[in-house]
């Protein structure tokens, strides 16, 4: 059983990914890391974001074990990745890892933004979820805040929601698998709901797929 599930930006995604896995005792695998891997590679040499021939080759020498969930976390990694994560190139040097990932025997949770339309198009469960643009600010804000890598301020609130925003046309904007709701998803709105009964819809949208 293959469970896709995609979404934007802080939409609760990950959450539910881990929470399905775990129930299911599915491997799980969160694809915006390897986005992420690559940006920060990019970030720390000091390469423009834009030099697709080196980010393509990064991708293509990315090892899943160094790929540190923690450490990539951070506001100018997630902005980088949607860099990278726009060309081309760089989406097709992640492909056959993610698809050998999704296709493990028993199956797996793949979480991102293009895992049901590309990826495993053929997944027996597909989410999309999702939260209003504000919704998904405050949550990052307070991990951020949390952390210690923001003031906890109202310009800085409002700078979180601009990240948001940035982040949003970029990926549902681009050319090469853009950010859509994929045919036969189940469609997760977490604007107003707590962990429990988001986890409780996207259970039941899952078992009534299989
Ligand atoms: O989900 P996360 O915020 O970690 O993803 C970081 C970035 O990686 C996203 O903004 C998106 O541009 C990119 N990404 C993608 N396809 C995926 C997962 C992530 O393009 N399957």
């Amino acid at each position: 059983m293959i469970i896709a599930i995609d979404g934007p930006a802080a939409s609760g995604k990950g959450t539910l990914a881990r929470r399905l896995a775990a129930h299911y005792r599915l491997p799980h695998l969160d694809t915006g890391l390897l986005y992420r891997g690559v940006g920060r590679i990019m970030l720390d040499r000091g390469f423009p974001l834009d030099n697709v021939e080196i980010a393509q080759a990064i991708a293509e020498n990315l090892d899943l074990a160094d790929l540190d969930a923690e450490k990539l976390r951070t506001r100018d990694t997630g902005e980088a990745a949607s860099v990278v994560a726009a060309h081309g190139p760089v989406r097709q040097a992640l492909l056959a890892l993610q698809r050998t990932f999704a296709s493990q025997t028993g199956g797996a949770v793949l979480d991102g933004r293009d895992i049901a339309t590309v990826i495993a198009p053929d997944a027996e469960a597909k989410l999309f979820i999702t939260a209003s643009p504000e919704e998904r600010a405050r949550r990052r804000f307070r991990e951020l805040v949390g952390r210690g890598e923001l003031a906890d301020t109202a310009d800085s609130y409002q700078a979180v929601l601009a990240d948001i925003a940035k982040r949003d046309a970029r990926d549902s904007g681009r050319a090469d698998a853009p950010l859509i709701v994929a045919p036969g998803a189940v469609v997760i709105d977490t604007t107003d709901l707590a962990i429990e009964p988001a986890f409780a819809a996207a259970l039941a949208a899952v078992e009534a797929a299989l």
